[in-house]
């Protein structure tokens, strides 16, 4: 199935008319469907209704004010994960303060920057795919979840009220954490899904039990969390980095394994072992700890093969994309970076028995942003 023709859908809340028809106007353009509503009731009664990805909520206005609307929206469990945009006068902190406290996701500043518009949009559009993603494809595992991280919640509210960590639920951690920093990767919600079936593939092909692939298959997507720590000249840089900058690339693991700690479950377990370890080699010559063989956990090592096959086939900001050929060639003969010795000989005779597999995987689950969507 091709997802190429999913359009994200943006409803616009505004009352005063020629701003209304310059946000439509820009959303199109972005690629973006559009609907339209002119009060804060209006906006909830439609937010229920459309189920948009996004809202943009302008403050003034009558009948109900965008606070309120905001509020009403974060408050009810069917539509809080929509992400809500408020559009607010220049250097306003009050209505920053007052978003926030109404559960706001981002402020936009009138006038609008193009470019800082559509890169608002584009990221919180990504984070939401993730949190529909993750939701679509485990109510179970919410559940389960929900469950165990309840009784845990219990126990340590005991011990510690202003425990933060493990307030949230699973999904809500990821989403909040992600939401927290401005993830500017180009990875997209496709990359997302690939990782997931690349990871479950070869632990099937390695013979893992049903646990293990399903734990693999949810706690593979995170394993780069950690570049939201990353600062952009150095996450979107165009060439090579320097030493120092690389010095501060290889963090990326440390930071997501401390993003994603201290969880009981096993999903969030298993995620913060391959954000650490899945830069690790097979002969001892990666990072961040020089691990050697089995010292690296299994998780990381399978990840490490499924990220490399997925970067190679993918464009980024510093290389092309490589096809098929070209990448398993790089994987299973080596090039100037990349050695057979770095990866577990168990795991990479895997990943040639699975190669047509990956490459079904890649076609399936090709990049679905709208090519208008990536105009910055
Ligand atoms: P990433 O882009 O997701 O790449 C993941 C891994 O795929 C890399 O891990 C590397 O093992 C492999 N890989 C990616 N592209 C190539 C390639 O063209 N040839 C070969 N042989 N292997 C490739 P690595 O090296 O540990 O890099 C980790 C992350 O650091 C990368 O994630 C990327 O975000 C960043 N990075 C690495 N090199 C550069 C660079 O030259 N410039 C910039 N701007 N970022 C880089
Ligand atoms: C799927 O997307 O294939 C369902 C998720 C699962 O099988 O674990
Ligand atoms: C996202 O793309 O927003 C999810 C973060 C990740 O890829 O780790
Ligand atoms: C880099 O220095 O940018 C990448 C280092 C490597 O190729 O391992
Ligand atoms: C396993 O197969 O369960 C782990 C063995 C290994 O670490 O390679
Ligand atoms: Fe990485
Ligand atoms: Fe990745």
């Amino acid at each position: 199935m091709s997802t190429s023709t999913i359009r994200h859908r943006v409803l616009i809340v505004e009352d005063e008319e020629n701003n209304l028809k310059l946000l439509e106007a820009l959303c199109r353009k972005l690629g973006y469907e559009t609907e339209v509503a002119r009060n804060g009731y209006e906006a909830v009664e439609k937010v229920h209704r459309l189920m948009p990805d996004l809202v943009l909520m302008d403050v003034m206005m009558p009948e109900m004010n965008g606070f309120e609307a905001t509020e009403r929206i974060k408050s009810d469990e069917l539509t809080e994960h929509i992400p809500v945009v408020i559009v607010t006068a220049l250097d306003s902190r009050e209505d920053r303060l007052k978003g926030i406290s109404k559960g706001a996701d981002d402020f936009l500043t009138k006038p609008y920057d193009t470019t800082e518009l559509s890169l608002r949009l584009r990221n919180l559009l990504k984070v939401k795919e993730y949190h529909d993603f993750l939701k679509h494809h485990n109510l179970i595992l919410e559940e389960q979840v929900e469950r165990k991280t309840r009784a845990l919640r219990e126990a340590y509210d005991k011990l510690d009220r202003s425990n933060k960590k493990i307030r949230f639920g699973y999904i809500e951690t990821i989403y909040r954490l992600t939401l927290a920093s401005e993830y500017k990767d180009e990875e997209t919600g496709a990359h997302i899904r690939r990782i997931s079936f690349y990871t479950r593939e070869l632990a099937a092909a390695l013979g893992m039990n049903d646990e293990y692939r399903e734990t693999i298959y949810y706690a593979s997507p995170m394993h780069d969390i950690g570049k939201v720590g990353i600062p952009d000249h150095i996450l979107l840089k165009p060439g090579r980095l320097d030493p120092e900058e690389w010095e501060i690339m290889k963090t990326h693991t440390t930071i997501g394994a401390k993003i994603l700690r201290g969880s009981e479950s096993p999903y969030l377990k298993m995620a913060e072992e391959i954000a650490l370890n899945h830069h690790e080699r097979w002969d001892g010559g990666g990072y961040p700890r020089g691990l050697k063989g089995e010292e690296i956990p299994l998780s990381g090592r399978i990840m490490n093969i499924a990220d490399q096959y997925d970067a190679l086939r993918s464009r980024r900001p510093y290389k092309e994309a490589f096809d098929h050929e070209t990448s398993v060639r790089i994987l299973t003969e080596g090039d100037g970076r990349t050695r057979p010795e770095h990866f577990d000989p168990r795991i990479l005779d895997a990943f040639k028995r699975s190669a047509e597999r990956f490459r079904e995987i890649y076609e399936e689950h090709k990049d679905d942003t709208p090519a208008a969507d990536r105009v910055t």
